[in-house]
This record gives structure tokens, C-alpha cells and sequence, in this order.
């Protein structure tokens, strides 16, 4: 059978039909829009976009805001038809298996790895960088040992030292692994406390901080087109055009999160009308918040900060050494950034599962990443693979990479997705769509073009990742998933 063979259209409807045999359906709508922004706002926001402004765009990382919200926005729409009118486990992968057959379904079940598994691992590294600041500045103790919370590949800036292992890191995605096991309705409700606690202390800082704008940090607005050589002698795109969209290629993992929504489908009540308005609605809110919070933290401090001493948990350190009189607001932000970030790298763990999940019950994997827990009728032992996979990016590679990579693999199943679009419009017009995104093919096109210039903005190192990983993902494809797909071998099943 072909490796471009689709799946039909029927198979995938029964398959969401079938859901008493499997996931409990307890998500509503508002529920969805709570675990998108759960899922959202995070270290995207407390530590990418200060390292895109210092690294890349200084205070016109606003505008890198604009661009990645307006590639989201668009390729949102198309995620909204999608999900609306298949309703099933496993977002990009299980759209892309219908429209563009499997073998590009497994590339983007596979990029998905990268947004939802390496995502994880960089909101956990970003969350041992404040677990450090919990420890010193709330608690009063000695901060961890350098070597602890840092990979191997990071050296101390007085050079004095280097890392081993980040144990907070893989501490934090053990316990929410594990959480996952116990059943997604729970942990739904842990989000939804915790989102309403992140909202109010991006708020809090949006209002609080505005009257400590310095005008002078926002001079120039766009830098001029420079170099900048960061510690790791790592050169990036500074200012000017280039820099504004390696700063939106970083900040678009800020976005990251709204899709995750969708994987959620089999777990939805009414799936056609809550996923649309669960993905857009928590995308809508998002962009909001984050132009006003970049343009207040770039107004705080001079870039120079963000590149020195403020490298590591960004907000708090700028709070602490620029909002005198604030101390307590630097504890608060602490506290919640930390319960902030768990309920992200809950969500991804959880659209990780179920991505495994989809592809388990499509030969594409193993059996055993679809084996539901006979009490908790969660996919446990795909989650416990998920840990050591997630645990291993999370304990021994540096945030900045695991963090652009986690873009630029989300950038590309974006581009796909809005591909997808078109090709079932022509393929399968006659499909009952609960949303229609508007002015197709211009939304889909204009989706990938602007995804993909941030893709180009994000540099070839970056570029090189993902080919990288693509080619490990041919190799498991042709070694066992074409020769183990139901679809392709129906007698196996
Ligand atoms: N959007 C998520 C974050 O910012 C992934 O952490």
C-alpha cells in the first residue's frame, strides 16, 4: 500500500463515535478555553521573551509579538476547522492523516514530539530557573547548586563552573506525569485554579509595572541591523527586520499551546461548537496580555540586563532590581509562575499522550502507547514513556535550544495544518464543518507564509535541528510504523 495512503473520513468519524469504549468525554467549552490558557501562558512569556529581546529584537520584540499571534491567528483558524469537523484525539497528526495520507502524518505526529515533548522540557528548565529565585528570595536559603539546574552544556558566567544535570527540571515533569496518570478531569480542575492565579499576575505586572517604564530602554524602538554573540558564542540576528522575526520565531512559543486544545477532542462534550471556541478564544485573551507585558518588561529594564544578570528568571529579576518598593510583588509573581508553569507542562504532557495515543491505535506505534489504565482510563504506560523521553530533554539540554526547537517544529506542523485545510475542502467538500475558516485558500496561505518566515527568522542552526530530527523520524517510519500500520496492513490489526 501506498505511504500517501489517507485515512478515510468514515473510519476517523466512528473512531470519535466509539468514545465510551475509551477516553471519558468531561471537558466543556469553558473548561477548553481554561486549558488552552493554561497551556499558553508560561515560560514563553516569564523567559523566551526576554532572551528574544535581548538576544534578537530588544523592545520591538512587541512587534515579533504581532507577528507570531497573527501566524497563530491564522493557522488557529485552520486548526478550528479541523478540530470541528474531526472531532478526535490527536490534533495535527490525526488532520493530516485524512488529508495528506501517512506518511505526512507521521511526519507531523513526529514533529509533534518537539512542540509537545521538548515544549515540556523547556517550560521545566524555565521552571527550576525559579525555583531558584523561590529559594532565595521568599524562602531565604541557599539557591541549588549551579551544576544541579543546568545542563552539561552551560558553563557559569564567571566560567567557573558547569553544569550536570537540571534535577528540579526533571523533578517537576516526573510529579505532573504522574498526576496525568491519575485521570485528565482532575487534573482539569488543578488548571483551572491555576489559570486564574497566572491571568491575575500578568495583570498585576502589566499595571503595576507601567509606571516604571523607563522611556530611554525603549530608544530605539528597532535597533539597527547588528550581531549579537551571546556566552555560548552562539551569533544571532540583533535589530532590524531579521532580528524582529528570529524575536517572533522565539516568542511564538508564547502561542504555544492553544493547538493542544484540539488533542483534547475525544475528552470533549460537544467537540464541533466547545473546539473552536476553545482554541481562539484562549489565542484571543493571550495576544492581548503579551504586547502589554513586553512592552512594560522592556521598559523596566535595559537589554543589556536581559543579557547579563536578568538572564535567568527574567521578570522576577527585573521586578527585584528596577521596581524598588516591590519585593512582595516579586514573591507573588514567583509563587505563581511556578504553579503557572506546571499547569503548561501539564497540557503538553497531556497532548503528547494523546498524540502517542492516535498513532498507538493506528499501528504507527507500539500497542502499548494506547493501553488505558483499567481504573484511571488514562494511556499510563504512554505517559510513563513520555517522562524519560521528556525528562531526558528537560535534565541534560539548555533551555534556549529545547525552547526554539519546540518553535520551529510547532512552526512547521502549523504550516502543514493550514495546508490540510485546503486539501480537504477539495478532497471532501461534502464533510459537515461546525466553523469554516474564512476566505480559504487565502487564510491557509497567508497562514504558511507567515509561519514560515518566522522558520526562516529562527536561523539554520535551528533549520539543522530540524532536519535532524525529521531524518531520525524516516528511519522509525520505514523500519516499523509502514510495516505495522493497520491501515496499510489490515490483517495485522
Ligand atoms: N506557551 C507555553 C509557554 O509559554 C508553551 O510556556
Amino acid at each position: 500500500m501506498s505511504i500517501f495512503t489517507k485515512k478515510p473520513m468514515h473510519l476517523l468519524l466512528e473512531e470519535a463515535g466509539e468514545s465510551s469504549k475509551g477516553l471519558k468525554r468531561t471537558l466543556s467549552a469553558g473548561s477548553l478555553v481554561a486549558l488552552g490558557i493554561g497551556a499558553i501562558i508560561g515560560a514563553g512569556l516569564f523567559v523566551r521573551t526576554a532572551a528574544a529581546a535581548a538576544q534578537n529584537a530588544g523592545p520591538s520584540v512587541t512587534i515579533g509579538f504581532i507577528i507570531a499571534a497573527i501566524g497563530c491567528a491564522l493557522a488557529g483558524l485552520c486548526y478550528a476547522e479541523l478540530s470541528s469537523s474531526i472531532p478526535i484525539s490527536g490534533s495535527a497528526y490525526t488532520y493530516t492523516y485524512a488529508t495528506m495520507g501517512e506518511f505526512m502524518a507521521w511526519i507531523i505526529g513526529w514533529d509533534l514530539v518537539l512542540e509537545y515533548a521538548v515544549g515540556a522540557a523547556t517550560v521545566g528548565i524555565a521552571w527550576s530557573e525559579y525555583l531558584n529565585k523561590l529559594l532565595v528570595e521568599v524562602l531565604h536559603t541557599s539557591p541549588i547548586p549551579y551544576e544541579w539546574c543546568h545542563s552539561p552544556f552551560q558553563t557559569h558566567a564567571e566560567g567557573t563552573v558547569s553544569g550536570i544535570m537540571n534535577l528540579p527540571a526533571l523533578f517537576i515533569v516526573s510529579l505532573l506525569s504522574l498526576l496525568l496518570i491519575k485521570g485528565t478531569s482532575e487534573s482539569a480542575f488543578v488548571n483551572g485554579v491555576i489559570v486564574i492565579t497566572k491571568v491575575a499576575i500578568v495583570i498585576l505586572i502589566i499595571v503595576l509595572g507601567w509606571g516604571f517604564i523607563n522611556a530611554q530602554n525603549h530608544v530605539p524602538y528597532i535597533p539597527e541591523p547588528t550581531k549579537y554573540i551571546d556566552n555560548a558564542g552562539i551569533s544571532h540576528n540583533y535589530g532590524g527586520i531579521m532580528g524582529i522575526l528570529g524575536a517572533a520565531g522565539t516568542v511564538f512559543f508564547a502561542f504555544i499551546g492553544f493547538d493542544a486544545v484540539s488533542t483534547a477532542a475525544q475528552e470533549t462534550k460537544n467537540p464541533k461548537t466547545a473546539m473552536p471556541i476553545g482554541i481562539l478564544g484562549s489565542l484571543a485573551v493571550c495576544t492581548v496580555l503579551y504586547i502589554l507585558f513586553a512592552h512594560v518588561l522592556t521598559g523596566i529594564a535595559p537589554v543589556e540586563f536581559f543579557r547579563t544578570k536578568g538572564g535567568e528568571a527574567s521578570v522576577v529579576s527585573a521586578i527585584i532590581d528596577y521596581m524598588p518598593g516591590y519585593g512582595w510583588l516579586a514573591k507573588l509573581v514567583t509563587i505563581a509562575i511556578l504553579a503557572g508553569f506546571s499547569s503548561v507542562i501539564l497540557v503538553m504532557l497531556l497532548g503528547q499522550s494523546r498524540v502517542f495515543y492516535s498513532m498507538s491505535k493506528d499501528g504507527l506505534l507500539p500497542k502499548v502507547f494506547s493501553e488505558l489504565h483499567p481504573k484511571f482510563k488514562t494511556p499510563y504506560k504512554a505517559n510513563l514513556f513520555i517522562l524519560i523521553l521528556v525528562g531526558l530533554f528537560a535534565a541534560f539540554i539548555p533551555g534556549d535550544i529545547v525552547g526554539d526547537m519546540t518553535s520551529i517544529g510547532t512552526l512547521f506542523a502549523f504550516m502543514l495544518v493550514c495546508i490540510a485545510v485546503i486539501i480537504l475542502r477539495k478532497t471532501d467538500p461534502e464533510l459537515p464543518r461546525e466553523f469554516k475558516t474564512p476566505w480559504v485558500p487565502v487564510v491557509p496561505i497567508l497562514g504558511v507564509l507567515v509561519c514560515g518566515a518566522m522558520i526562516f527568522g529562527l536561523g539554520w542552526t535551528n533549520w539543522l535541528r530540524l532536519f535532524g530530527w525529521l531524518a531520525i523520524g524516516f528511519v522509525i517510519y520505514f523500519a516499523y510504523s509502514r510495516k505495522n500500520s493497520h491501515l496499510g496492513n489490515p490483517d495485522k490489526k
